[in-house]
C-alpha cells in the first residue's frame, strides 16, 4: 500500500472546509441552468465550467478568489440545491478517510441575496444527519460571518429569530469570521463574540491567513476564539507561537489553499515543520476543495511530499486533531 492509503486510512477530522466552497464548476453551471441565475456575461471565465476552472489555477489573492466565490454560489437557490452540495462534500470527505467534519457555511452570502436562512440551513443540515447516518461521519456545522460586512450587520443577523433558533436548538453549534481579511480585524466583532459566547457557541475565527500575527492575538484576546484558522503567519511572532503552543490552541492549517492564493509561494512554505518543531497543535483542512484543486487527503498528500513526516509524526497531527476538535467526549475516544 502507499503512503496515500496510510493516510487515507488515519482518522481524519476536518475543521476547516466552506461548504460552499464544494461547488464545482461544472454543478455551478447545472444550478445556474436550472435556477435562471444570469452569470456575468463580460468575464471571460464564465463562458464554460472548463474556462472557469481554468481561471482558478491563476487566482492572484484572498480577494481575486473571492470574487469568484460569491458569484458561484449565486447559482444556489433551493433547499435542495445546498443539500446537494454538501451531499457531495461528505461523499469526498468518506472516500478520504475523514471521521469527523466541522463544516462553514455562510448565512450572508445568501440571505444578502434575498435566500431565506432557514432554506439555506434545511439542505445544509439534511446533508449532514444523511452523512452521520450512512457514512457514520459525525458533524458540526458553524455559521461564519463575512468581515468585510459592517459589524452591525452581523450583529443584526446573529439576532435574527432563525439563527437564534438554529443555536438553541443545537443544529449550528459554533460561530466563525470569514472574507476578506484586511483591513477587518477581529476586534470589529467582539461584540458578536460576546454573545455567542454567551450562548454557549464554540468559537472560531480565521486570522493570519493574509493578515498580520497581530489578527491572531486579537481573536485570541477580543473574541476569546479557541481556534486560529489558518493561522500561518503566527510564525513571524515568536512570542505568541510559543503563547499558543503552551496553551493548545489548534490552527486549522490549509496548505493547497495558501499556495493557491499565494500567501506562500511554494507548499514547502507553508510553516509545517515549525509548527510541529514548536509544539503547535493544528490539523490539516481543504477550505475550498472545488476552488483550490483537493480535497482533504489531496492536502495530507501534499503536506507529505514537502515534509515527509515520520508515521509517529502523522500520528501526532491526527491525535491532535481529534482532541482539538468539537464533537463530545466519548466520540474523541472512539476516534483516539
Ligand atoms: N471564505 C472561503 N474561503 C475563505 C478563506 N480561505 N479565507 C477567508 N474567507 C474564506
Ligand atoms: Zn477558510
Amino acid at each position: 500500500p502507499s503512503f496515500r492509503d496510510f493516510l487515507r486510512c488515519l482518522p481524519k477530522c476536518e475543521h476547516h472546509m466552506h461548504l460552499e466552497g464544494a461547488l464545482t464548476p461544472h454543478v455551478l453551471f447545472v444550478l445556474a441552468e436550472k435556477n435562471n441565475v444570469t452569470l456575468p456575461q463580460d468575464d471571460e471565465a464564465f463562458k464554460s465550467p472548463e474556462a472557469l476552472l481554468e481561471r482558478y489555477q491563476r487566482f492572484t489573492s484572498l480577494d481575486d478568489f473571492l470574487h469568484y466565490y460569491y458569484i458561484g454560489m449565486s447559482a444556489l437557490v433551493a433547499a435542495a440545491d445546498f443539500e446537494a452540495l454538501a451531499w457531495d462534500y461528505f461523499q469526498h470527505a468518506s472516500s478520504d478517510g475523514v471521521a469527523h467534519a466541522e463544516v462553514f457555511f455562510d448565512p450572508q452570502a445568501h440571505t444578502s441575496r434575498g435566500i431565506k436562512y432557514t432554506t439555506v440551513l434545511e439542505g445544509f443540515d439534511t446533508a449532514c444527519k444523511r452523512a452521520e447516518k450512512e457514512l457514520g461521519i459525525t458533524t458540526i456545522l458553524t455559521s461564519c460571518f463575512l468581515r468585510h460586512l459592517p459589524p452591525k450587520d452581523c450583529l443584526e443577523l446573529f439576532e435574527d429569530e432563525d439563527l437564534q433558533e438554529s443555536y438553541k436548538s443545537g443544529v449550528v453549534r459554533a460561530i466563525g469570521l470569514d472574507s476578506s481579511e484586511k483591513p477587518f480585524p477581529p476586534e470589529n466583532f467582539t461584540e458578536l463574540y460576546t454573545k455567542a459566547k454567551a450562548l454557549g457557541l464554540n468559537l472560531t475565527a480565521h486570522a493570519g491567513e493574509e493578515g498580520p500575527a497581530s489578527y491572531i492575538s486579537s481573536a485570541l484576546h477580543n473574541l476569546g476564539v479557541t481556534r486560529i484558522d489558518h493561522g500561518i503567519k503566527l510564525v513571524d511572532d515568536q512570542q505568541l507561537l510559543e503563547k499558543i503552543a503552551a496553551e493548545k490552541t489548534m490552527l486549522t492549517v490549509c496548505p493547497l489553499s495558501n499556495v493557491v492564493l499565494r500567501c506562500v509561494n511554494t507548499i514547502k512554505d507553508v510553516p509545517i515543520r515549525k509548527l510541529l518543531d514548536a509544539g503547535v497543535q493544528f490539523s490539516i483542512n481543504s477550505d475550498d476543495p472545488a476552488y483550490f484543486g483537493g480535497y482533504i487527503l489531496d492536502n495530507y498528500v501534499a503536506v507529505h511530499d514537502a515534509f515527509k513526516l515520520s508515521v509517529q509524526e502523522w500520528e501526532g497531527v491526527v491525535r491532535a486533531g481529534i482532541k482539538g476538535s468539537w464533537c463530545d467526549d466519548d466520540r474523541k475516544a472512539e476516534l483516539l
